[in-house]
């Protein structure tokens, strides 16, 4: 109330003296929330900055301190064009010694991940980071073991197993009403992007920008992979992208990964940026199944993407049709990620989405690519927290 109306029309409104001390209780209560306000900056203004940003603006515990573009122009764009009232650089290093802040939540290309959100950490910042969180495992287990040392968070995204679909499809495993699991399947593909290079260089592909969010959704349903096998190929040699014109693809641009789970569970992913498929990043009304999981008793598919779910069928009976369930998003967003994690920093509380996750997914694309490259099965060594939910 105290943020909606000024002081004299509160006054106004009712002129008791209970009032007058009841305003400045108020008042002195969203000053102290003010001061609780987690202070984030945001490095890496491109496109995905325009999906992060609105969303953290949604969080009243969260307030937008700076903004980093190494094109300043962007930041600076951003800065206006949503009103963000922060500081803005154009080195990650002007940054840390800037304006103080609480998180860094990094949106740049892939290729400088680790290097930044190693940066942040040693500067005290904790860390929300867009995939991968790191370009090894190795690279970010020691990403996680300087933030643990340093009593400091680390997450990575996706934040796939935030949505209300894929708690119901993990209770429906979880209470075996898909009687024994054993096979599962996910795929995600489009033409690919078309604004930057990095995602077809050295770095970058399919895989950590679009395979990732099955890779988190089928080991979070199935349990952690323990071999990987993959084919990866690149099918379009040759891009033209916005910010470097002609360039060559050096970054699988299609793959399909085999990960083994325990108790005899195999799932497979296929994703690539030559898939055509008019609904693209517009979702919404995204009819397939894109993801599909096996049992003996029944089966479940997801209806439009992990990232932008629709419902679940759910398909259990020889004489019933299959049944549309949990059809309600309950407002999850692909993009919430880092607003959650803000918000639980400040809460003390535990966000759902778990960086020993997101590591193993990086293992798994690691995996893959020395799968594809050797012509043989990969062990992994790393788990995460499993149930998830
Ligand atoms: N675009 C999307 O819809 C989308 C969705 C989900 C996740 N992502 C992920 O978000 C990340 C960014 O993707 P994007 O599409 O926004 O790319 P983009 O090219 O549009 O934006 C990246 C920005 O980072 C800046 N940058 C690069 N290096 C920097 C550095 N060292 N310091 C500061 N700024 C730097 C670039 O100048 C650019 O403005 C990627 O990891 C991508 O996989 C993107």
């Amino acid at each position: 109330m105290a943020d909606k109306m000024s002081r004299q029309q509160f006054l106004q409104y009712t002129s008791s003296a209970g009032a007058a001390v009841l305003l400045s209780s108020l008042e002195g209560f969203a000053l102290e929330k003010r001061e609780k306000k987690l202070k984030v900056a945001i490095i890496g203004c491109g496109s995905v900055s325009n999906r992060y940003i609105p969303h953290l603006q949604t969080s009243s515990l969260i307030e937008i301190v700076s903004l980093c573009d190494i094109k300043p122009e962007r930041a600076i764009a951003q800065n206006k064009q949503y009103n963000v009232n922060a500081a803005t650089y154009a080195t990650i290093d002007e940054m840390l010694t800037g304006v103080p802040f609480d998180m860094m939540v990094t949106l740049t290309d892939m290729q400088v991940h680790g290097a930044l959100n190693k940066k942040a950490l040693l500067a005290g910042k904790h860390v929300w980071s867009e995939k991968p969180m790191a370009n090894t495992y190795a690279e970010g287990k020691a990403l996680l073991d300087l933030a643990k040392s340093r009593k400091l968070r680390i997450w990575g995204a996706p934040a796939v197993v935030n949505s209300p679909q894929f708690e119901f499809m993990s209770k429906m495993i979880q209470e075996g009403k898909l009687g024994r699991i054993a096979s599962a399947h996910g795929q995600y593909g489009h033409t690919g992007p078309t604004w930057s290079a990095f995602f077809y260089e050295k770095g970058g592909g399919s895989m950590p920008d679009l395979g990732v969010y099955n890779m988190a959704t089928l080991t979070g349903l199935l349990g952690p992979a323990r071999s990987v096998m993959a084919m990866t190929s690149i099918v379009k040699p040759e891009r033209t992208v916005d910010d470097k014109g002609k360039i060559k693809v050096a970054a699988e641009d299609n793959a399909h990964v085999l990960l083994e789970h325990d108790k005899g569970v195999i799932s497979h992913v296929m994703c690539g940026f030559n898939y055509f498929d008019p609904h693209g990043h517009e979702a919404g009304n995204q009819s397939l199944h894109s993801i599909q999981i096996y049992g003996d008793y029944g089966n479940m598919r997801l209806i439009g993407y992990d990232w932008e779910t629709n419902g679940v069928m759910l398909d259990t009976s020889w004489d019933k049709p299959a049944a549309l369930m949990s059809k309600d998003k309950g407002g999850y967003e692909w993009q919430e990620g880092a607003t959650k994690a803000g918000e639980a920093l400040l809460k003390g509380t535990e966000p759902r989405v778990n960086v020993e996750h997101a590591l193993h997914v990086l293992e798994i694309i690691e995996a893959a690519r020395k799968s594809s490259a050797t012509g043989m099965k990969v062990k992994l060594k790393s788990k995460f927290p499993w149930p998830v939910v």
